[in-house]
């Protein structure tokens, strides 16, 4: 069993506690707030654990192995720091560090200390995007004339955006997910899933731009991103500031390959041109971090370097990309 520490005690804490524990895989050790009751509350809600204020304190207990940070993003680095430094393995919550600067320092410490950072981007692990990966390899092996390209998309109305235009309008309280302060904002906070998969199947673009609607706080609302690669472009568009039910697409001569939803990657389809279903594929999932849970702990578990290495080589293309994009603003 893995000790696990937990630190944010928002519902995406609890959810992967609840998939943690499901697994057997896990066992809860330590859950940190700022505020004791509020670590309480979670320690006697799951069954398990010491609630703790301190991350200081937390991530030097000799009976942890490692620590789930769902802190806001601005925050992740400081707190890795303190994990990797301690020799406990980290799961950072996506978008897991704000720059490339700190993403190479903490994996450079995390090696020296002999423990794994992994950005925790759950859609990657579940089994339909296993399965989706595989039937994109052989579409791309299979088609008849050029592949060029995709149109991945999320529009996802954050439970958030009223209180960030009252903010705005009234005391300037942003939330952390449109703050730039936070490194918060609609890239980094849900442009990262279709990025991710851009990147995983196809590798890093040669070129990218991104069209951008900001808000009056300059946080990004609306963007448009185009990734060129040699022979085809993604275009992926993606906001937290409206509600869309746009899905995703891939062009293969006269097929499309359909996902309902990016982030979640629950359900594939393929449709042929006559609008019939050829394909449809879904595995239906409890709690959408599953998949994650089991794949981290067979890493941590197993110490599987070749596995753990492609995540990280994912997660630092990912973050140049998303660096290059930044740029282009
Ligand atoms: N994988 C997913 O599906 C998914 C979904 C949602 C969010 N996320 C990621 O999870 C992370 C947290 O997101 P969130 O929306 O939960 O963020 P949040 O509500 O802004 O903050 C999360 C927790 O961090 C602590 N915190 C907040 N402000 C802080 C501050 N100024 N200093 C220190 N601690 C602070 C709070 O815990 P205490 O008050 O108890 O200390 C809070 O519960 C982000 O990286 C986000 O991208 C992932």
């Amino acid at each position: 069993m893995i000790k696990l520490g937990t630190i944010g005690t928002s519902w995406i804490t609890e959810q992967y506690i609840e998939a943690a524990q499901n697994s057997g895989k896990w066992e809860l050790t330590y859950v940190q707030s700022r505020n004791i009751n509020k670590a309480q509350t979670i320690v006697d809600k799951f069954g398990s654990g010491t609630a703790i204020d301190s991350v200081e304190e937390m991530v030097e207990k000799s009976d942890l192995t490692a620590i789930y940070i769902a802190s806001p993003n601005s925050l992740h680095f400081e707190h890795a720091k303190l994990a990797v430094l301690n020799k406990k393995h980290a799961i950072v919550e996506k978008p897991s560090f704000s720059n490339l600067a700190e993403w190479d320092e903490i994996n450079a410490l995390a090696k020296e200390n002999g423990v794994y950072v992994i950005e925790a981007a759950r859609h990657i692990q579940t089994k339909t995007y296993k399965h989706l990966k595989s039937l994109i390899d052989y579409k791309q092996n299979a088609k008849q004339y050029p592949f060029l390209g995709a149109n991945l998309n999320i529009g996802q109305y954050s439970s958030k955006y009223d209180q960030y235009q009252q903010g705005l309008k009234e005391d300037g309280s942003i939330p952390n997910v449109f703050n730039p302060d936070f490194a918060g904002g609609s890239l980094y906070d849900i442009g990262i899933y279709p990025l991710y998969v851009a990147v995983d199947l196809f590798g890093k673009p040669q070129k990218s731009m991104m069209n951008v609607v900001k808000g009056a706080n300059d946080i990004d609302l609306f963007n448009h991103a185009i990734l060129e690669y040699d022979g085809f472009n993604i275009s992926i568009f993606n906001s937290k500031a409206v509600h869309s039910v746009l899905h995703s697409e891939f062009y293969f001569d006269n097929e499309l390959i359909k996902v309902n939803n990016i982030t979640d990657i629950d359900t594939i389809e393929v449709i042929s041109k006559s609008d019939s279903k050829v394909l449809d594929l879904s595995y239906p999932v409890e709690n959408p971090m599953d998949d994650e849970v089991v794949a981290f702990a067979e890493m941590i578990n197993g110490n599987n370097d070749a596995a753990y290495n492609d995540l990280t080589t994912l997660s630092r293309d990912v973050l140049e990309v998303i660096t290059e994009l930044k740029e282009e603003q």
